[in-house]
C-alpha cells in the first residue's frame, strides 16, 4: 500500500518547504488578512488547546498561543521537517512556552486520548490525497462539539490566475491533471468542500467567501520577484524545462497586469477565500 501523501510529503520537505522559510516574512505579510480572518471566526478562548493543521512556519499558532494564554495550548501540525523546525525556532524567540509544533500528517496523526477544543487553519488542508479519510481523521483530533475553523482558495484569485496566464501563453498550456487533484485551489469549489466535511460526518458547516487584499509593501518589483520563487511560475518553468530567456518574457508579460494592482500602500492584489466552519 502507498503511504498517505507520498508525493506532498517529498514536495514540502523538500525545496518549496525551505522557499516558505525563505520568504515566511513577506508570505506572513502578504497573508496577514487570511489570518486575522481565520482568528477572528474560530475566537480562540483563554484555557483552550488549539490545533493549528499544516501550520508552516507557525504565524497562526502564534496567534492562537497568545490569544488562549494563560493556561490554553496551541500545538501546529505540520508535514514538512524543515518548516516544522523554523515554526519551533519562531516560538522560542517569541518566548512561547505554550506554543509547539510537530512533524506528522494530519490524515493519519494518532489522536490524543483528549480532542483539541478547536483546530484552525490558513492554507493547510487543500493538500490530502484522500481529503475525505484525512478529514475523518482531523474529526478525531477535535473533541466531540468541538469547532474546525479554515481558509482555502476560492476560485478567481489574480495571485495565481496572472502568473499562470504569464507563464502558459510563454511555455505552452500544463498537462492535464484531474480538477480536483492535491494543491494550493483543490478547495475551490464550496459544493465540494461541504462533501467532504459532511462525508467526514462535520456538523453544522458553512462556507462563506471573502474578498481579502494581498499586500506587498513594498511594491511592484517586489512582488514580481516574490512570483519568480511562489506561485504556479516556477512551477510550470519546472514542468516546461523553461529557459532564463522564457523567464524574463513571462516576467514581462506579467508586469503590465500586476501594475494595475500597484498603489500607494505597496502592491494591492485581491484575494478571495473561502472561511469553512464545522463542528466535530
Ligand atoms: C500553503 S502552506 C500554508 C502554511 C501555513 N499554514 C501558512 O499559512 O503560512 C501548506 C502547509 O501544509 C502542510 N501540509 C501539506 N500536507 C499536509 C498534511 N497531510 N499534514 C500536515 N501538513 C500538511 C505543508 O507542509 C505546508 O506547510
Amino acid at each position: 500500500m502507498t503511504e498517505a501523501n507520498a508525493g506532498q510529503k517529498l514536495y514540502w520537505n523538500d525545496a518549496p518547504g525551505v522557499k516558505w522559510i525563505t520568504h515566511q516574512q513577506a508570505l506572513d505579510r502578504m497573508n496577514h488578512s487570511v489570518a486575522e480572518l481565520v482568528l477572528n471566526a474560530a475566537a480562540p478562548r483563554t484555557g483552550e488547546q488549539v490545533l493549528d493543521i499544516g501550520c508552516g512556519a507557525g504565524a497562526t499558532t502564534i496567534m492562537a498561543a497568545r490569544a488562549v494564554a494563560p493556561g490554553g495550548y496551541a500545538v501546529g501540525l505540520d508535514i514538512s521537517g524543515p518548516l516544522v523546525r523554523h515554526a519551533n525556532k519562531r516560538f522560542a524567540e517569541e518566548g512561547l512556552d505554550n506554543a509547539e509544533a510537530l512533524q506528522g500528517d494530519a490524515q493519519t496523526q494518532p489522536a490524543p486520548e483528549q480532542g483539541v477544543d478547536l483546530a484552525l487553519s490558513r492554507f493547510g488542508v487543500m493538500f490530502f490525497d484522500d481529503p475525505v479519510a484525512a478529514f475523518v481523521n482531523i474529526r478525531r483530533l477535535i473533541r466531540p462539539g468541538g469547532r474546525l475553523v479554515f481558509a482555502c482558495w476560492a476560485e478567481g484569485n489574480p495571485w495565481f490566475d496572472l502568473p499562470m496566464q504569464a507563464a502558459v501563453a510563454q511555455l505552452g498550456p500544463a498537462e492535464p491533471k484531474p480538477a480536483d487533484a492535491p494543491g494550493p485551489l483543490a478547495f475551490r469549489e464550496p459544493a465540494r468542500v461541504r462533501d467532504i466535511l459532511e462525508g467526514a460526518h462535520f456538523t453544522g458547516v458553512e462556507i462563506d467567501t471573502h474578498e481579502v487584499p494581498l499586500v506587498i509593501p513594498e511594491g511592484l518589483e517586489a512582488g514580481l520577484e516574490f512570483c519568480k520563487h511562489l506561485g504556479p511560475i516556477s512551477r510550470h518553468m519546472t514542468d516546461k524545462n523553461g529557459t532564463e530567456a522564457d523567464f524574463d518574457a513571462i516576467m514581462d508579460r506579467l508586469r503590465p497586469a500586476f501594475a494595475a494592482f500597484d498603489t500607494d500602500q505597496g502592491l494591492m492584489i485581491p484575494g478571495r477565500v473561502h472561511l469553512v466552519q464545522a463542528r466535530a
